[in-house]
């Protein structure tokens, strides 16, 4: 009923808003396309494919689009991109994602648009992520690997379905790694930690339509009081309150918990430069240790699944993962250690060059929060303008990577990495607000190929997805499969 009702009211709002707003780029002498997220509310695909279905039609660098009620500007020159992740950042630091404040677990640092708050959370939280906690949560992460493996390997018919197969995977290693818990084999499989990432993220109807109303009509969404996570507010805050509980009394590990119990200890937290405090309770730590899933455990089992795909179709490249993975694993070694994680750079490769083909978070947005120009063609942008980045559209544009639909993990050797436009490749964003896991990620991406692939080969079967799910940011096909040989040399 309320989704009816919801759908009824932004078709009405929708309606006025672009009667009202429309020609807000025409009149600027800037290109217009009008209705594109309201296709995508009720098409079959994703939001980057008609993205990209814009970005091929028009030469323009600029594009006017609108987010629902908010006249938006789609970017292409990765200047005017450099400018709005990084060079401009002061201008433009919202993503504008609206959530409700009392949306606990929503109050995390991948939404947080409240400069101060971000800030102070984002150097609080940045240290999770040295090469020292690292190497300490690469210990679980590294076990989940191999527990996985083996699971496979007892239970053949759970790679019937490859991508429920990695999601698994990739929610329950990050719960190992976050909360520092050894769980093992199926049990680590089966975490309630799993179950709750799996609702959480699923696209379905009634998510894309929160999504569109946080987005496009904030003011509705908070009349309407929606909230998008307190369905496992209990459950979490619950959980983190308990693990961290048993942990005061434990012996320090290092890793995630140990960083939460320490910015406890020091009490107020307090950002120098623009005076903001924030208390590190319970509920404001559970909330940063809810980000993990709602940003890791999706996006990395997506980067897998693809990678898979691609490596079905190219034999070739397949048996150069295969020589890259047994050189590590050489005279018999039954562990990986973070220093062997150097080693898999043809790997490393591989998994950037799917990743660019197929990014996992197929597109970026940010809403201006103070007048500004672009530095391309100085054009001026008002406060509240959104910016549309096609990550998905960029990634296949042949003037950025020439033969845009080969896969040809080259392109990402040292030698040409350093040729390329710094926001040329953007699978993980780029500038201040950047992926703050990209390492963490990159090692869970190659633990679990490695472990995967020292044990299995892939039947031979090309890729090429028709179209992705109907997601507002992501790129998924989880229907798609490949079939895992046993390989004979182990
Ligand atoms: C292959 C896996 C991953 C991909 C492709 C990915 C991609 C991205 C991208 C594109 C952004 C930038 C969004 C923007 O600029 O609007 C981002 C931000 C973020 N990611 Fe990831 N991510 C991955 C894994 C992870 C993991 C494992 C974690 C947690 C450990 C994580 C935590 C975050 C957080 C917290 C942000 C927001 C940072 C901020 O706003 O300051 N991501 N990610
Ligand atoms: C958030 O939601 C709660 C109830 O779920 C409501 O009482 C509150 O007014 C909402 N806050 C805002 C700012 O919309
Ligand atoms: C806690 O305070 C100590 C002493 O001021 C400082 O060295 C340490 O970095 C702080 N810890 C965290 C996690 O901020
Ligand atoms: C690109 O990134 C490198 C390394 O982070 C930096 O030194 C360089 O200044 C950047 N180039 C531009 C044009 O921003
Ligand atoms: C995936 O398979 C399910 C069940 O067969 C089907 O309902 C769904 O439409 C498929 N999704 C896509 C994107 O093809």
């Amino acid at each position: 009923m309320l989704l009816q009702v919801l759908m009824f009211l932004c078709f009405i709002f929708t309606l006025i808003y672009i009667l009202k707003k429309r020609n807000y780029w025409r009149s600027r002498g800037i290109t217009e396309v009008e209705g594109s997220l309201w296709k995508f509310t009720f098409g079959d695909r994703s939001l980057p494919e008609y993205y990209k279905e814009i970005y091929d039609k028009y030469e323009d660098e600029q594009i006017g689009v609108y987010l629902g009620s908010i006249p938006s500007l789609m970017l292409k020159n990765l200047d005017d991109i450099q400018a709005v992740m990084a060079g401009d950042f002061q201008s433009f630091y919202k993503r504008g994602l609206t959530v409700n404040k009392s949306d606990i677990l929503g109050d995390n640092i991948l939404f947080i648009d409240e400069y101060p708050r971000w800030k102070l959370l984002r150097t609080k939280l940045t240290p999770v992520f040295t090469s020292l906690r690292l190497k300490t949560m690469f210990l679980s992460i590294e076990k989940c690997a191999k527990d996985f493996v083996d699971l496979i390997e007892s239970d053949e018919t759970l790679m019937k379905k490859p991508f429920d197969m990695l999601y698994t995977f990739t929610a329950a290693s990050i719960g190992a790694a976050v909360f520092g818990i050894d769980i093992g084999g199926k049990e680590a499989m089966e975490s309630p930690f799993v179950i709750m990432a799996w609702k959480a993220l699923t696209p379905s109807f009634s998510t894309n339509l929160k999504f569109l109303t946080s987005n496009a009509f904030p003011w509705l969404y908070k009349t309407l009081q929606l909230r998008f996570f307190s369905e496992h507010e209990e459950f979490f805050i619950g959980a983190v309150k308990s693990v961290f509980e048993a942990r005061r009394k434990a012996e320090k590990r290092n890793d995630f918990i140990d960083l939460c119990l320490e910015l406890q200890k020091n009490g107020t937290m307090k950002d120098p430069t623009t005076e903001y405090e924030l208390e590190p309770t319970d509920e404001v730590l559970a909330a940063q240790a809810f980000f993990f899933f709602i940003a890791g455990a999706d996006t990395t089992a997506n980067a897998l699944h693809f990678s898979l795909l691609e490596l079905a179709g190219h034999p070739t490249i397949l048996a150069k993962v295969h020589d890259n993975i047994d050189e590590v694993f050489k005279d018999g070694k039954t562990a990986i250690s973070y220093e062997d994680m150097d080693k898999l750079q043809y790997l490393d490769m591989v998994v950037n060059e799917a990743m660019r083909k197929y990014p996992p978070i197929g597109q970026l947005q940010r809403i201006c929060t103070r007048n500004t120009e672009l530095p391309s063609n100085k054009l001026k942008i008002e406060k509240d303008t959104g910016i549309v980045i096609p990550i998905y559209a960029i990634h296949r544009d042949e003037k950025l990577f020439p033969n845009p639909e080969v896969c040809d993990p080259e392109r990402f050797s040292p030698q040409n990495v350093q040729k390329m436009h710094n926001y040329s490749f953007m699978a993980f964003g780029g500038g201040n607000r950047i992926c703050i896991g990209m390492r963490f990620a990159r090692l869970q991406l190659k633990a679990c190929l490695a472990w995967l692939l020292r044990k299995y080969t892939l039947e031979e079967k090309v890729y090429r997805p028709e179209r992705f799910e109907r997601s507002s940011f992501s790129l998924r096909d989880t229907n798609a499969t490949y079939k895992l040989i046993r390989r004979n040399n182990n």
